[in-house]
């Protein structure tokens, strides 16, 4: 992800997070910091999904991942995750975190699948009545797979 990218993040923010979107500066401050990863996927050049991670050894953060509407259920959100899995183990990481809304089961799926576990709930995390839910997910150190499969390029900027 680069700075460049923000405009198209940021209408992607709004619409897939409407009740809690990250203001565009969170954006600016998360790229410039240096623990903080970020990616996008692109097709035709155009900003398809991102995610971005904090890693700070031995454990790494899942900060954000979200896939435009029209493009879910096609395996981005599981290349993102595969990515950022292997950053945070290149990174020398040996657990990742994440929270997410206990209203939002799709996501919970897809973290389940790579071998999170629930650990941990708190409550009104995201406002009255909503719940987030903590999880965790040990890292093992795997082989690279399909990074830019499917025609879909995955960017990072540093
Ligand atoms: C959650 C999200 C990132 C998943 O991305 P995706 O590209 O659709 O995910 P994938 O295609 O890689 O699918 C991964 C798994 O998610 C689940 N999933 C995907 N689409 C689903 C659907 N329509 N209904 C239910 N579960 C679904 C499934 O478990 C799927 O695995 P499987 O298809 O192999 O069984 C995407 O739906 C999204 O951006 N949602 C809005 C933003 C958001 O909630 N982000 C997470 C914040 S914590």
């Amino acid at each position: 992800m680069q700075p460049g990218d923000l405009d198209r993040v940021h209408a992607l923010e709004t619409e897939l997070f409407p009740e809690d979107a990250w203001p565009r500066t969170m954006f600016d401050e998360e790229l410039a910091h240096p623990t903080r990863r970020y990616w996008v996927i692109t097709r035709d050049r155009e900003v398809v999904a991102y995610a971005g991670m904090m890693c700070i050894p031995p454990v790494g953060d899942v900060q954000t991942i979200a896939v435009a509407a029209e493009h879910e259920g096609n395996g981005l959100g599981s290349a993102l995750l595969r990515v950022l899995h292997e950053a945070a183990v290149d990174a020398g990481a040996t657990e990742m975190m994440l929270e997410v809304r206990a209203d939002n089961p799709r996501a919970q799926a897809l973290y389940r699948r790579f071998g999170y576990r629930h650990i941990h709930t708190r409550a009104h995390y995201y406002g009255p009545g909503h719940d987030a839910l903590i999880m965790r997910c040990e890292l093992l150190p795997a082989g690279r797979d399909e990074r830019s499969a499917d025609g879909r390029t995955i960017h990072e900027h540093r």
